[in-house]
């Protein structure tokens, strides 16, 4: 994977796993977990970061990369910071800071968002390599996600990410409709994540693909989030073969 890749997870619905994939795809893909939801239930609650830490605001005011926090068997993390809420950035701006600390890192980056329509949310979108959408495969959520691609899905790379899919003969039609409405609007359907009612009551607050030594419940869970990350990593690996066939092009017509 390019050390610089940004990898945003968002959705137009709350409560569909953005931020339960956030952390296993940071995780997954070593990458640095920038928490850009000021809300509590984010992932820096369930990393166990306070959102009176300061550093994701000052830096994107200072413009100098944050440092981010570590703890063994959890992402590496960027926390949100509660004054995101009254702040109101240019996400043009942004985006480019997103991009620029990425850089400065040298690791690729994921970004949990805010469910609602806000700059912060619409950076994430303008500096990502590629969108994850966690979807729940019920009609309404299905919905929600026609109206968002319908506005995105020709602008943005998108990866639809089914969460919480349980008994696959129940909803045959929501899942067909799903992958339907992926063709339509050209976008990538990543392989489901299972249901695991075991997750909300889940006290460790360690990402399940970073777990030693896991029980077979989280390593089942665990290896469900790794195909997840698998997809993006092929989505982000696309672009190598079209730079190497436009090196060759090149190569072939000046001799
Ligand atoms: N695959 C899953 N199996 C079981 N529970 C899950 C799964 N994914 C997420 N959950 C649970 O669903 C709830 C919502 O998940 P999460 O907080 O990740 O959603 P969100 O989209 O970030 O929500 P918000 O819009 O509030 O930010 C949490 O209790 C989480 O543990
Ligand atoms: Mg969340």
């Amino acid at each position: 994977m390019n050390t610089t890749h940004i990898v945003t997870v968002s959705a137009y619905k709350g409560g569909v796993g953005k931020t339960t994939v956030a952390m296993e795809l940071a995780g997954a893909l070593g990458a640095i977990l920038v928490d850009c939801d000021w809300d509590r239930g984010g992932a820096s609650g369930s990393w166990g970061a306070a959102l009176s830490d300061g550093r994701l605001l000052r830096a994107l005011l200072r413009d100098s990369p944050p440092r981010p926090l570590r703890r063994p068997g959890r992402p590496d993390l960027v926390p949100s910071s509660a004054g995101l809420a009254e702040w109101i950035g240019d996400p043009a701006i942004v985006a480019g800071r997103l991009r620029d600390w990425a850089e400065a890192w040298g690791r690729p980056v994921v970004i949990d968002t805010h469910p609602g329509a806000v700059p912060m949310t619409d950076a994430a979108w303008a500096a990502a390599d590629v969108v994850v959408v966690p979807v729940g495969i019920a009609w309404p959520e299905l919905r929600a996600l026609e109206g968002l691609l319908a506005e995105r899905a020709t602008a943005f790379t998108l990866i639809l990410a089914p969460n919480r899919v349980r008994d696959r003969a129940v909803i045959r039609p929501q899942l067909k409709a799903l992958v339907n409405m992926a063709r339509t609007y050209g976008v990538a359907v990543a392989p489901p994540v299972g249901d695991y009612p075991w997750l909300p009551r889940r006290r460790r607050r360690s990402a399940l693909v970073l777990t030693p030594n896991p029980g077979r419940a989280v390593a089942a869970a665990a290896a469900d989030f790794r195909s997840l990350a698998h997809k993006v990593e092929q989505a982000l690996a696309v672009e190598a073969p079209e730079l190497q066939k436009q090196a060759e092009v090149l190569e072939a017509t000046h001799g």
